[in-house]
């Protein structure tokens, strides 16, 4: 997708389920066996999810949902003819979910994982569906692998730090390799021959198809497979990479042959996972399922015109993000591995900002766009920029690697300050679908006129094109727009803008602080809704410059893997429709 255009809305699931009847009998309980452990061998985590049997309830509820969610709310018609280079993520959404409708499942974990498998290879990080039941572990791979040039050829290898950054999980980590007496660490660095006996690159394709999900671009994923370095909350931090991380348990080792550093032997070596817990704990089958699967109070929506529910209330600022795994743990990039220069004003959350060596070039490491304090992340643009001017800094470099996104209006904001105030409104005109509920929410918002809870399909959430807020009254769906995609009705909205200027906090400057031609993009392609709204924004209002690295040898690559679009979790769309009232039309997905 070139630019944004549509603010489409898809869904972010996260399912829970009601709670089942379970005999508790401990001694064939699966579960009780890994209880209370940081690290498990991956068969063990797997037995304890498939003691839950199938349940024909648990898949009506929850494919009801889906299907109706998919209805409402995500980019289903582009995905029945997605063109190159995005080919691969061409799918018949409903012919899919007709299929794990009739397929016959032995336990519950095998249905969520059919949807799960399914919705993940949708590629569209914006559409998952994550079981939080069976996303309780991660599986670790002693032997996260990157691909690296030596003499101009790249070949795949172990990640030459992999022991600085994988010690960092700790004693339970590295004792279980130990006692199981597999040396993990001469691996590091070794070359990459062979993997489940494939050309390595071919079994990264693989993974780049199956497992990693989230982006369009199959040359984005490939990079998504490798271990790369991010930003963790407001701290550095090493991805481990899909395919030493992946949240699939049912890989028990990867069988690798390589030739170990400063060895000229190929050999054949197994290399067994290690899934670590990243669930809610518990202590046998029971509580898993309570603490883990079943839905509770925080799963769906609430009215929020309704006194209880005047807590969920909260007045909220649009986002536009990938959930990287449900849970994840961070592994620290460890000091040897950190930037040398040292950081200068306004790198205390996700912002971190150096002054390259010779004095002329400034780096801004922009790691996410949702930072742990919204006004803060302006603050640091600021101080950033105040900085590298008192130094004499005269060209900008941006590095978004592994940007997940985060707020629509910080991605506006860095752009509107780097470029300044004279360019007008910041963002890309945007539209919501228009389908019939989408259409029924909006008329509701303005059948209750100045009584309205301002939710974001509110009239008084956007702006006309002259960036006047509309007025609640005003029904932005009536008359829609037609669209056509592949050959289907997916009427729109008219167009709009958002309104983000107003939550500006930092006086904006009228002129761009540095020459637009000597600021410049830099990333590994993992750029992801928001950062592909403000990257794109930036190459094509501005002409940016923006390289991107990694990727498999001869393989193009985009810079962003995504559109960008404002998106809601299932709990956050179901308080949309239930506090205008229409929690009980038909066209509403139930409650999980
Ligand atoms: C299936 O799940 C439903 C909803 O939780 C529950 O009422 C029912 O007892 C379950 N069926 C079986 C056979 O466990
Ligand atoms: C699944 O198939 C059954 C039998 O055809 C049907 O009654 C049911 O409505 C379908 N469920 C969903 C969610 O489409
Ligand atoms: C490989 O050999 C070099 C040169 O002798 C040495 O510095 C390095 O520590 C060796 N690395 C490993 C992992 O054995
Ligand atoms: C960095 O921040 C401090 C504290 O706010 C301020 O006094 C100083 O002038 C800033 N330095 C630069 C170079 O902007
Ligand atoms: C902005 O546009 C809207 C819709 O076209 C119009 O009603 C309104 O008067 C305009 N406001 C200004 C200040 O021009």
């Amino acid at each position: 997708m070139a630019r944004k255009m549509a603010r489409l809305l898809p869904l972010l699931l996260v399912a829970g389920c009601p709670a089942l009847s379970l005999a508790a009998s401990s001694a064939a309980d699966p579960c009780v066996k890994i209880a209370d452990q940081e690290f498990v061998p991956p068969a063990d985590a797997l037995a304890c999810y498939k003691t839950f049997p199938f349940n024909e309830t648990l898949r009506q509820n929850v494919l009801t949902n889906v299907a109706r969610v998919f209805n409402f709310f995500t980019f289903e018609d582009f995905y029945l003819n997605s063109p190159p280079p995005f080919q691969e993520s061409t799918s018949d959404i409903r012919a899919t979910l007709a299929k794990i409708n009739s397929t016959k499942y032995e336990t519950d974990y095998d249905f969520n994982k059919a949807l799960y498998d399914f919705t993940t290879q949708l590629n569209d990080g914006h559409t998952r569906y994550f079981p939080a039941c069976y996303n309780a572990f991660q599986n670790i791979l002693p032997a996260p692998v990157v691909s690296l040039e030596e003499n101009g050829v790249q070949n795949l290898f172990v990640a030459p730090d992999s022991v600085e950054f994988l010690s960092q999980l700790g004693a339970p980590f590295t004792n279980y390799f130990d006692s199981i007496k597999f040396d993990w660490k001469r691996l590091a660095g070794a070359k990459i021959l062979q993997i489940d006996g494939m050309d390595p690159y071919d079994y990264v394709d693989l993974v780049a198809r199956t497992v990693s999900g989230n982006y369009l671009d199959h040359g984005v994923r490939v990079n998504s497979v490798f271990t790369s370095y991010r930003i963790s909350g407001s701290t550095f931090s090493q991805r481990l990479g899909d395919l030493a991380g992946p949240i699939d348990v049912t890989r028990t080792s990867l069988k690798f042959e390589l030739i170990a550093v400063n060895s000229t032997k190929v050999e054949t070596v197994d290399v067994p996972y290690l899934a670590s817990f990243i669930g809610v704990s518990f202590t046998d089958r029971a509580s898993f399922w309570r603490n883990n699967c079943a839905a509770n109070e925080l799963t769906n929506g609430a009215d929020v015109r309704t006194p209880a529910s005047l807590s969920r209330r909260v007045r909220k600022q649009p986002r536009a993000e990938i959930i990287d795994g449900l849970q994840s743990k961070a592994v620290d990039l460890p000091q040897p591995f950190l930037p040398i220069a040292p950081p200068i004003n306004g790198s205390d959350d996700v912002i971190k900002t150096y002054i390259l060596p010779g004095g002329k070039t400034g780096v801004m490491f922009v790691g996410s766009f949702s930072p742990s304090d919204y006004s803060q992340f302006q603050v640091d643009t600021v101080a950033a920029v105040n900085a590298f001017k008192a130094a004499g800094v005269s060209q900008l470099l941006i590095d978004l690697t592994n940007n997940g996104g985060g707020y629509v209006c910080l991605g506006q904001f860095l752009h509107q300050y780097l470029v300044g105030s004279q360019i007008g409104y910041p963002g890309f005109q945007s539209t919501q679908r228009a389908n019939a509920l989408a259409q029924k929410i909006v008329a509701a918002h303005v059948a209750l006129g100045q009584n309205d809870i301002e939710n974001f399909y509110s009239p008084h959430n956007w702006a006309f094109q002259n960036d006047t807020i509309m007025p609640v009254t005003f029904n932005y769906n009536d008359p829609s727009a037609p669209f056509m995609v592949n050959g289907r009705s997916d009427p729109t909205s008219q167009r709009f803008h958002d309104t983000c200027t107003e939550s500006f906090t930092e006086a904006i400057p009228t002129t761009p602080p540095f020459d637009l031609n000597n600021v410049a993009i830099v990333s590994n392609g993992n750029c992801a809704s928001t950062c592909a709204m403000f990257s794109t924004l930036m190459n094509e209002r501005h002409n940016t410059k923006i390289a991107v690295f990694g990727g498999k040898p001869g393989e193009t690559m985009e810079f962003k893997g995504m559109a960008g679009n404002q998106v809601l979790e299932w709990a956050e769309l179901d308080t949309e429709i239930k506090s205008v009232g229409l929690k009980d039309d038909p066209l509403a997905p139930p409650d999980l």
